[in-house]
């Protein structure tokens, strides 16, 4: 009978207990991407054969833009002559991005690392005849502050156990009538992931490419999970069919604030990932740093390309983008780093983030305004409202503070042009308490003196 009554006791406690789990879960989740969440910048590279800048990346061969045997003979001006990874990662990390993802090898096949599983690397098939990813990856590592992130497609195009080669035109094999074919693959994906994982550790792995199979076909849980054995912490996005961490939009920051709690989007600083001759289509800095705090707003990063030339070096233009960003991203790093999504878009004109605590709302102002700017709908008190960078304390008034209704009273903020950032300013909103907000469409009167 005791023993009944104990069966009975844990079917009641059952959705308790798988809820409970179910919380630790992404309790713990959210700890290993806790430092992605805070990041909010990084700085994505494309580099790669296809830096000489004539054809886009892989897509030339595989779109019939180009033959295979002339897309190959830009290996021999894939030069890295002026590379200096000291520098790239100086760069970098003065844009005030927290982390890095570098083209270990795109859908091309071209390794930059010196691969043992496959034939086709910055070593052997390029005139640099060296490893370029170790350097890179050695640089991270020796100046600090910085997550290392390395992107590997799971496409290879050229590679003659890889079913697809061009877009139009037949496939080469069809892995369910040919699986030792397709396995023979999957064990060379296997290897070099491998030899990635035990030469860098990376804290982050950008697949790329799953959309041409399925999970199962991929065997995406299998790699992932050899991943996470290996390390525990890694964080990886979620281009393997879903089997990520992460949701990575590209090319655009989504308009509404992305349902999963993770996501960054990749952005191209011109219109293309490699470097291109003809691309003179730069976003202007303003542009970029628009789009990054768009992404902060609504809990997301922004991760921002560089394409640097088959010499090594970086276009100037886009060196002049990141510093830029770095400037700004300085004097306002309370506003940046550590923050979270802000509130839906009708309290106030302008991007807004809350710090962690939830007592401070930042408004960031991509326009000068014109005198006030208005903050509504807000039931937590104000203290006081600073410009972050700056230190100056604006005036703040409220009105329509009414004791019989619901409705909050509008704050409405002197912003004299003095303290402007020539930018974007940020105001911090300090409250008396973590934020609550009004989200009713107003009250009819029930009451008055
Ligand atoms: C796309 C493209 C690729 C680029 C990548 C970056 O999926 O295949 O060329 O590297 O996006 O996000």
């Amino acid at each position: 009978m005791r023993r009944f009554i104990l069966f009975l006791a844990l079917i009641a406690a059952g959705p308790f207990l798988r809820a409970q789990s179910v919380t630790e879960a992404e309790e713990a989740k959210a700890a290993r991407m806790q430092w992605f969440a805070d990041a909010k910048l990084g700085i994505f590279i494309h580099w790669g054969i296809y830096s000489r800048g004539d054809w886009s990346e892989s897509w030339a061969f595989h779109n019939g833009r180009v033959s295979m045997a002339d897309y190959f003979a830009q290996e021999k001006d894939f030069t890295a002559a002026k590379y200096d990874p000291a520098e790239w990662v100086r760069i970098i990390k003065e844009s005030g991005a927290r982390y890095t993802v570098i083209t270990s090898k795109h859908h091309d096949g071209f390794a930059l690392w010196d691969t043992k599983a496959g034939e086709v690397s910055a070593v052997r098939s390029s005139a640099a005849g060296r490893d370029v990813l170790t350097p890179f990856v050695d640089e991270v590592r020796r100046q600090g502050g910085l997550k290392l992130g390395l992107y590997y497609s799971l496409i290879d195009w050229p590679r003659e156990d890889y079913p697809n080669v061009f877009r139009a035109g037949p496939a080469r094999y069809n892995i369910h009538e040919e699986p030792e074919r397709w396995a023979h693959f999957l064990d060379f994906n296997s290897a070099q992931l491998r030899e990635l994982e035990v030469a860098y550790h990376p804290d982050l792995y950008w697949f790329d490419g799953d959309w041409e199979f399925s999970s199962e076909e991929w065997d995406a849980p299998g790699i992932v999970s050899m991943l996470r054995a290996s390390n525990p912490d890694v964080i990886i996005n979620s281009r393997i069919q879903g089997n990520g961490d992460y949701d990575t939009p590209e090319l655009g920051v989504p308009v509404i604030k992305p349902a999963s709690r993770w996501w960054e989007t990749c952005m191209t600083i011109n219109d293309s990932w490699g470097f291109r001759k003809q691309d003179r289509n730069s976003k202007a800095a303003q542009t970029v740093l628009t789009m990054l705090v768009d992404c902060m707003s609504k809990g997301g990063n922004l991760l921002l390309d560089i394409g640097p030339r088959a010499d090594g070096t970086i276009p100037q233009e886009e060196v002049d983008v990141l510093k830029e960003l770095g400037r700004w991203i300085s004097k306002h790093e309370e506003a940046v780093y550590g923050t979270r999504a802000g509130i839906p878009p009708g309290h106030v004109m302008g991007y807004t983030t809350l710090n962690k605590a939830g007592d401070i709302l930042y408004v960031y102002l991509p326009y000068a305004p014109t005198e006030v700017v208005e903050i509504q709908g807000i039931k937590s008190r104000v203290k006081k409202v600073r410009v972050v960078g700056n230190g100056a304390e604006l005036k703040v008034r409220l009105y329509n503070d009414i004791d019989w209704s619901e409705v909050p009273g509008a704050y409405f903020i002197e912003v004299p042009a003095t303290v402007l950032d020539h930018r974007m300013t940020v105001l911090a909103v300090e409250l008396e308490e973590p934020l609550k907000l009004y989200r009713g469409s107003g009250q009819v009167i029930s009451f008055n003196e």
